[in-house]
């Protein structure tokens, strides 16, 4: 089954110019950028995408790569000069004005890096002024206002004069007069590029949780690839007016399209983005209970390893042994494996993001164990692997100390133990 996207482009051009249909057509036959500027300014070239309804899709770029411009067509403030874009399955190029009014109202709201606040209204007014305009009754836009405005953290501000909040709180504001609209989909260009670093981390969170709550669409617009990373579920990479990669955070930090998108994720932060699952490793040192204190004595042995994870009935993780605990038993001829297994380890969920990880991996001397919702081991991260894949970081200042490698009981001190129970 397939859902009907909430926003769908299709070979969506935008030329400012003298001759915007001829720059397209030399585009489309292969033109460069460069090539067509004599015709025109090409902001946007050939984009297509399909965003989801719930989804967050981010667009980022650098200034002038045509992300403000794409944006727009997006609602209809502009018109694409070729291509077509539809709303919740409806066309809005080439519609009579009149129904690309209703579809923007029922379906859109944007949200602006300034947004402008009316500065001699309050709070509650400025929130409900989309829905005065649209006519709504005074106690019905004041009820939705008052309800908007608590969402976003607002509440106990409603009489207070734009000028008597932070400019966090004013973009708040925006947010919920945005969200007083009631559409399903959000367009945010570059809403908190004027937000100072805390504050604009609160924001990020805070619309996560939005969206989470409210299961809004937003197509998100930032330059702040730290921010994409955060809050994009796909992002677009725009680059002189083309998307040149479309994809997850981990998509593009793990395989950028290009030299360009490489060199725009180098310095991410790649402990927020990268989940427990794409670092993990199959986890090797693992035995089902039922193998014994001398099959796990066994396994110690052939893998070099001075612990093993313990797995009972359906896999379940049940924790784990160590090498002395376990030839204790066997020399004396102890079969109960489960009385030496500890429970208590480092274990995660799939989902858990590596930055989340560093206390636990100092914690334990073992691997963290990655389990699903039935606690079945997915797999392991060592201590290295969780290094390694910060990639760029400088492993000197990174959180992580390096500790000493856990000692092991020397070989053949486990065979003469493994021989000595054979005989
Ligand atoms: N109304 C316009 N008339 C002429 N050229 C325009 C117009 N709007 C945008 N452009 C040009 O189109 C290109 C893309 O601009 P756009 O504003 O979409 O970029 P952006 O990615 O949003 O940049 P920023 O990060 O600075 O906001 C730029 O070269 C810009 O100068
Ligand atoms: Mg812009």
């Amino acid at each position: 089954m397939t859902t009907t996207p909430a926003v769908r482009a299709r070979n969506l051009y935008k030329v400012f110019g003298r001759r915007p249909k001829d720059a397209v057509a030399r585009l489309e036959a292969g033109a460069s950028r460069t090539e067509a500027a004599g015709l025109g300014t090409a902001a946007v070239i050939d984009a297509s995408f399909d965003v989801q309804p719930g989804e967050i899709f981010v667009v980022m770029g650098l200034s002038g790569s045509g992300k403000s411009t794409l944006i727009r067509m997006l609602n209809g403030l502009l018109e694409p000069t070729s291509g077509s874009v539809e709303v919740a399955g409806s066309a809005i190029s080439d519609v009579p004005a009149k129904r690309l009014r209703e579809v923007r109202r029922q379906n859109v709201s944007m949200v602006f890096q300034h947004f402008a606040l009316l500065p001699h209204r309050t709070v509650i007014d400025n929130v409900a002024y989309g829905l005065e305009v649209q006519g709504v009754a005074k106690a019905a836009r004041l009820a939705k206002a008052r309800e908007v405005t608590e969402i976003v953290g607002l509440a106990g501000w409603e009489d207070k004069l734009p000028s008597q909040l932070s400019g966090g709180m004013q973009q708040r504001v925006g947010l919920a007069r945005a969200l007083a609209a009631e559409t399903d989909i959000l367009l945010m260009d570059e809403a908190f590029s004027a937000l100072d670093p805390l504050i604009r981390r609160e924001m990020q969170e805070q619309l996560v949780e939005l969206q989470a709550k409210l299961g809004k669409t937003i197509v998100f617009i930032t330059h702040d690839l730290n921010e994409a990373m955060f809050l994009g579920d796909r992002i677009a990479v725009m680059r002189d007016g083309r998307i040149v990669q479309i994809g997850t955070p981990e998509d593009i930090l793990t395989d950028p399209a290009n030299d360009y998108v490489a060199q725009f994720v180098q310095d991410v932060d790649r402990a927020r983005v990268l989940t427990a699952a794409s670092v993990m490793e199959p986890a090797r040192a693992v035995v089902p209970l039922t193998v014994g204190p001398r099959g796990a004595l066994r396994s110690l042995r052939d893998l070099q390893t001075a612990a093993l994870f313990v797995t009972g009935r359906d896999r379940k993780l049940l924790g784990w042994v160590r090498d002395r605990h376990v030839m204790r038993q066997v020399k004396a001829n102890d079969t109960d494996l489960a009385a030496i297994v500890n429970a208590e380890f480092s274990k995660v969920g799939p989902e858990a993001a590596l930055v989340d990880l560093f206390e636990l991996a100092v914690e334990s001397p073992l691997p963290i164990a990655v389990v699903d919702g039935a606690d079945r081991l997915l797999g392991v991260i060592p201590r290295v692997t969780l290094l390694a894949a910060l990639g760029n970081v400088d492993t000197t200042t990174s959180p992580i100390p390096v500790l000493e490698p856990v000692t092991r009981i020397s070989d053949v001190e486990l065979d003469a133990t493994l021989e000595g129970a054979i005989r």
